[in-house]
């Protein structure tokens, strides 16, 4: 009877829990997380062994399982990141063909990342939180953070960009923004999952300083800032053990440096042992059923897992389960509502990237355009699904095509022509070969067709299928002969616009010498051809920053120059802490468009730029003051970036460090005021040595610039 009365108790708390109404309050989501700790000690108590090691392994693909008699349920997953992935079976990577699992295709991470507007990310998240929410998941397995190392990285275009403070703030709004809608946020792939040649053996080195500095801090931001309530190990090794069974990745530093209460859970199939894994703090086996079975029984009843390192990883599984049932649940269905439109319309918009506009051909004047010409497979493929891993069964996608049409209508006659095709042949991994050769007919007809026309816009870059999870790029060339298309169109019209749609960095050396108007889009959501068509029409003023940098050769790029890639069995970071333009700004070399960079169909000059003090503590916030004045014809957002400098001559350090931004709107011929803030504390550096941040006193200078090279004013402060 007592037993009876106790497992009332506790569902009658479960359920109350499901019910309870919690405004989403972003700030203490990290305490959310435990407060529901005595409860859930009250339930170990009472579950078996066989109960508690029957949670720690996934059931099927996309859910690990509850405890009927406590009236725990199952908990279900889902990709993650860029939208909710359609419903496979129980255990097979098979679509169960449901007509009702369609959702919204939010713009992939590098493209979120162009945005550089965490509010943005904010309502990203919450977006793609309410989508979860209304399909009964409870665990969303994204944002992807990895570091963007090597512009080849097949996965490139779902991670964010090459600097790790640009990803740390886009990960905490996301992050908040998933989980004020009452789902987990699984923030991956935890750490230095960084390429997919090999990623299931690879084993990462790196020295600890850019393992703090450059691979961890957005992770620890998702952890500590965001309150991510789970975090994903990744498929590498790192320093010689797996991800999944990394005791110093896991519970050295996640669960113990950062204070990590939720749970850790292996990427798909990327679990290799038992109580190795079990001790070194994995808590969830995903993906397969082999090691957090009936091995971990034994080990327990045997007692080489102790009961008490079980009994924390079901804790921490019950944590995750509570903290998303007591939000307040998303009334009604709310998948690609029309807010929901609007706010993947808002993003696209702010993505897109004006890389060159030497002739002012943009916005295009399509008053004067009696025939437009489209050309390039680009302006009619979608990319919310392909290649191999997550994708969205979108509920609609608006190519570029439908959205120049939807906006020109009648007022300009469109024609299309294809240019080239995207061929494949079969490779050994599980992704395909892109052909590179042009087809000599869709070039001979796309370029007559650019010739009748009164202006062109021309579409290429890589689609869903050359950028994939499992496969690195072979090179930076755009595939198909699409090189030898943009040089037969733009002689045959000079009057055109090339807009590169592409994930990852691609080899613009044809396209910049080739056309006057560069435009970049990543792979931009359901409305990703309506926003376009508004940037390119001059609705909507560009202000994509690049998150990237994009280099004249590949060699250039750091792991590239240095031969550091893909290696073999073994990767040595050995660019250490000069990742993206951190190696390009060092070492002088000119990238082709750099970190950070991205025009506007206005102007805008920066002014006054003013530090609140002129010599800091370690515990000063330093506040760096300017005015901005937008001194074009339209009104329009600039994002102002801050990069700092050391001056002293003691530690190798890199050129300069993003270490602030802020995107503000500014009305034509208008002038605003900008702060920025940022603790004296962030200019510390990792000294291995001691094994922790040091500032070091001295001069710092603070740069303040509109790209990581268009600095437009600096200033100079000491620390003491
Ligand atoms: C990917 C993860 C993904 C998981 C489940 C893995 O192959 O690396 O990012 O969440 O599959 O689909």
């Amino acid at each position: 009877m007592k037993t009876y009365l106790f497992i009332r108790s506790i569902l009658l708390f479960a359920l109350c829990l499901t019910t309870a109404h919690c405004a989403s309050s972003n700030g203490k989501q990290a305490d959310e997380i435990t407060a529901n700790d005595q409860r859930i000690d009250s339930i170990i108590s009472v579950m078996t062994m066989e109960e508690k090691v029957a949670m720690l392994c996934g059931n099927g693909l996309f859910t690990s399982p509850g405890i009927e008699r406590l009236g725990i349920g199952e908990i279900h997953y889902t990709d993650g990141p860029f939208g909710i992935r359609e419903e496979l079976g129980k255990k097979s990577w098979g679509s169960i063909g449901l007509t009702t699992d369609s959702a919204t295709f939010l713009p992939t991470g590098s493209a979120l990342a162009a945005c550089w507007n965490p509010e943005l990310a904010f309502q990203y998240g919450v977006t793609i939180g309410a989508e979860a929410r209304t399909r009964g998941k409870d665990i969303l397995l994204g944002p992807a953070i990895n570091i963007t190392r090597t512009p080849l990285n097949g996965r490139t275009f779902e991670y964010m960009s090459e600097d790790p403070y640009l990803n740390s703030r886009l990960a905490v709004a996301y992050i908040k923004g998933v989980q004020s809608n009452g789902i987990a946020s699984c923030v991956k792939h935890y750490a230095a999952n960084n390429q997919e040649t090999q990623r299931g053996q690879m084993d990462v080195l790196m020295d600890e300083r850019t393992l703090q500095e450059i691979y961890l801090p957005a992770f620890k931001a998702a952890v500590t800032e965001g309150g991510a309530y789970a975090v994903m190990a990744a498929y590498n090794k790192f320093r010689g053990e797996y991800c999944a069974e990394n005791d110093y990745l896991l519970n050295k530093i996640l669960k113990q440096d950062w204070n990590f209460k939720g749970m850790v859970m292996s990427d798909w199939g990327g679990t290799h042992s038992t109580v190795r894994s079990a001790l070194a703090g994995l808590d969830v086996e995903m993906g397969s059923e082999e090691f957090f079975t009936k091995g971990l029984l034994d080990s327990a009843k045997n007692g080489f897992v102790p009961e008490s390192v079980i009994n924390d990883k079901v804790k921490r599984i019950l944590r995750v389960y509570f903290a998303t049932r007591q939000k307040s649940t998303v009334p009604g269905q709310q998948v690609s509502t029309p807010a929901h439109m609007k706010t993947v319309y808002d993003i696209a918009c702010q993505t897109v990237v004006l890389l060159k506009n030497s002739k002012n051909i943009l916005p295009l004047r399509i008053q004067k355009v009696k025939t437009l010409a489209v050309i390039g497979d680009n302006a009619i493929q979608k990319h919310a699904a392909g290649g191999f891993g997550a994708g969205v069964k979108a509920r609609y996608e608006i190519t570029p095509l439908e959205g120049l049409k939807n906006r020109i209508g009648n007022s300009a006659k469109i024609e299309f022509a294809q240019g080239y095709k995207p061929k494949y042949s079969r490779g050994e991994g599980p992704g395909q070969i892109p052909d590179t050769k042009p087809d000599k007919a869709l070039i001979a007809e796309a370029a007559s067709l650019a010739k009748q026309a009164d202006a062109v816009i021309l579409f290429v870059g890589n689609n869903r299928e050359v950028e994939t999870e499992a496969t690195d790029r072979p090179d930076l060339i755009m595939p198909f002969g699409q090189d030898e298309l943009i040089r037969a169109v733009t002689a045959a019209n000079p009057n055109t616009v090339i807009v590169v749609v592409a994930g990852a960095p691609v080899d613009l050396q044809t396209a910049d010498s080739s056309a006057s108007a560069l435009l970049w889009s990543g792979f931009n959501g359901s409305e990703g051809g309506n926003a376009l068509a508004d940037v390119i029409l001059g609705k909507v003023n560009p202000s994509g920053k690049l998150p990237f940098t994009i280099p004249v050769s590949l060699k250039d790029s750091p792991a590239h120059a240095l031969d550091a890639f893909p290696g073999k069995g073994e990767e040595n970071y050995t660019e250490s802490i000069l990742v993206g333009y951190r190696w390009f700004d060092t070492k002088n070399i000119q990238p082709r468009y750099c970190f950070g960079y991205g025009l506007s169909y206005t102007q805008f000059d920066f002014a006054d730029v003013q530090t609140d003090k002129k010599t800091y503590t370690n515990q000063d916030m330093i506040k760096v003051s300017l005015q901005v004045k937008n001194k074009g014809k339209s009104d329009g957002h600039e994002t102002v970036q801050l990069y700092v400098s050391d001056l002293g001559q003691g530690v190798n350090k890199a050129k300069q460090e993003l270490k602030a931004f802020k995107k503000i709107s500014v009305p034509a011929g208008k002038s605003t005021g900008v702060t920025l803030e940022l603790a004296a504390s962030d200019l510390s550096w990792y000294d291995e040595k001691q094994m922790k941040w040091v500032l070091s006193p001295g001069r710092y200078r603070l740069s303040v610039g509109s790209s990581s090279r268009d600095i437009k004013g600096s200033i100079e402060i000491d620390i003491e």
